[in-house]
This record gives structure tokens, sequence and C-alpha cells, in this order.
């Protein structure tokens, strides 16, 4: 057997974030700039037996139970049925990735399509993407609870999507280049406890949260328009709303607003928190000759790590991460 590699990028919620797990739109963009990356090998000495996981960036070097609840072996045991596999042969799965992890960019969703689409090529057999996609969105709710399945769909089809939970995702056609920065806070985040604090504000006070929902809602579907059919700038001040909204939820944190003021201080059209909040990513929207300079002054306050990222209107052919063989 050969060695067969797969990746999967990264992503940013753009719109939408917290709102989208109560049926209100969102928007995600990928981010190739980092990926997930998986590499089957077959395992030569076949004593003992199984399938070794090596993931050094989360000190992970075992065999997989299989038949153990961990969401790898779950993954693993729902592909094999989905392909009619009925036993691994000895192999060593290696993971690793430069997506910054419990940082809100979709680095638990990008090692499921990783793995998926490594298996697949190692195997020599096929799935079509809608079902990659909904194997990915099982292991989300195993990490996540009750994830709306946006990352897992834009990490997928590796496309800018408008998406609302329960319904076919739609392929957004961005009508003009934007540039975006990325910057991270350093502080990790937990999806899980921040979804599930909302959930807990929520049914307390339903009517208030419900109103914040929907006027994230209509932020995002504007926010559509203008990507689709410009000026982008006019994306800042939706951005702004959508913080401002998102903070009223209790989901940002002295750290991200500390970061979200020094990028408009420094210029930019728009800035805001980007997936479960509280610490990892904010995203800042810029004039793209002001990338550098508006980086610059972010690092100054305190971010640890900056991706610079231009969206262009020339989509590229996409062939969902096909594996390849090594
Ligand atoms: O923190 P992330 O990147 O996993 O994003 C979570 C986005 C939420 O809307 C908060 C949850 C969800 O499942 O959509």
């Amino acid at each position: 057997m050969n060695n067969y590699q797969a990746s999967a990028p990264g992503k940013i919620i753009l719109f939408g974030e917290h709102a989208v797990v109560y049926q209100r739109p969102a928007i995600a963009i990928p981010v190739h700039q980092v990926q997930a990356m998986a590499t089957i090998r077959p395992r030569e000495t076949g004593n003992p037996t199984g399938v070794w996981l090596e993931a050094p960036q989360i000190n992970m070097q075992s065999f997989l139970d299989l038949n153990s609840d961990h969401p790898l072996a779950i993954l693993l045991r729902l592909l094999a049925e989905a392909i009619h596999l009925p036993d691994y042969p000895n192999i060593d799965i290696h993971l690793s990735s430069t997506i910054p992890l419990a940082s809100g960019m979709g680095s638990g969703a990008a090692i499921s399509v990783a793995i998926i689409r490594a298996l697949l090529g190692y195997l020599d057999a096929s799935l079509p993407v809608e079902q990659v996609n909904s194997l990915a969105y099982q292991i989300e709710k195993k990490y996540h609870g009750t994830p709306s399945g946006i990352d897992n769909t834009v990490i997928t089809y590796e496309q800018p999507i408008y998406f609302v939970r329960g319904t076919p995702f739609q392929k957004l056609h961005l009508g003009q280049e934007f540039t975006l920065i990325i910057a991270d806070s350093g502080l990790p985040s937990t999806t899980l406890e921040v979804v599930a604090d909302v959930r807990r504000g929520w049914q307390e006070e339903p009517e208030f949260f419900e109103e914040i929902f929907d006027q994230i809602g209509s932020i995002s579907t504007d926010a559509r328009q203008i990507i689709e059919h410009g000026p982008v700038e006019a994306l800042g001040p939706l951005m702004n709303a959508n913080q401002a909204a998102l903070r009223k939820l209790g989901v940002s944190s002295p750290k991200l607003d500390y970061l979200i003021d020094a990028a408009l201080f420094a210029g930019a059209y728009g800035a805001k928190l980007s997936g479960g909040g509280r610490g990892g990513n904010i995203i800042a929207l810029v004039e793209k000759k002001r990338a550098e300079e508006i980086s610059a002054a972010l690092q100054q306050a305190g971010a640890k790590n900056i991706i610079i990222t231009t969206e262009t209107p020339v989509s590229i052919p996409n062939n969902y991460g096909k594996p390849i063989l090594r």
C-alpha cells in the first residue's frame, strides 16, 4: 500500500456566529493559509496490530481503540460503515496542523475532513462530498454538543458560504475583492462552554436573546448583498454592528474588545470577534494597502499571530482537497 496525504483548510466566520445555532443566517469563508494535514502509512511490522495515531501537537502517540468513544474512533467507525469496510488494515495516521487550536478557526472540523480524505485515498474508496460533510458534522457534535454545522460545511466545500442551519448551504460569489486581517488574541476558548452559556442566557431571557439573534440574522443578510455586489467598505459598519450584538450576548472579552478597538483606531473599516468568542481570533476588514500597517498596530496591542488574507472574485476550481500519493 502507498502512503496517502490530504489536507483541509481553516475557516473564519465573517458574520452570524452564535445566532446561526438558532437558525439565523451566517457567512463563513475558508482560510487556506492554515491547514490540517493527515498522512496514512502502512504499519510494516504488523505487530502489535491496529491503527496507530500520532498527533505531536496534542502529545498524542498511541493505538486508537476503535471501540472507544474517542471522537476519532467514532469517525473511523462511521467511515468504515459508509464505505462498507469490515476492518481497517494496520496503519499509522499522522496528524499535523497549522490551524491554531481552540481559536475559532475550525481546527477540529479540519482534522476530521483531512483524515476522511486521506483514508479514502489510502483505501482507494470514494464518498460523495455531501457524505464527507455529514461525517465531519457527526464528529463536530462530539466536540461541540450542538454545532450549527457551519464549520464542517465551509471546510469541506472550501468556498465562501451563506449558511442557515438545517438547510442546504449557498455558495457566495464575491462581487469585489476584500482584505481581512485575522489576529489571534492568544487566549484559548472552548466553543462548547460559550455556546452553553448563550443557551442558558436564551433560556432565562428568551425575548432579549431572540431579538439579538434577529439583529445578527439581518446583518448577515445585508452583508451577503454587499459581498456579492459591493461596495466592500460597507461591510465595515456591519462588522461593528455584529460585534456590538455579540457583546450583548456576553461572548466578547476585554482582550478581544481591546484588539478590535486597536484595529479600528489604526484605520480598519470594521472589526469583530470570529467564532465562539471570549478568546480566539478577531477579524478586521482593511484597505489592502494598509494591511501591514494595521497588522503592526494589532501586534503592538498584543495579537499573537496574524494572517492577512485577500479574498478575490476569481473562484479557484475545487477538487475538494483530493488526497495525494506520497
Ligand atoms: O469557535 P468555532 O470556530 O467553532 O465557531 C463556533 C461558531 C458558533 O456559531 C458559536 C457555534 C456553531 O456551531 O455554529
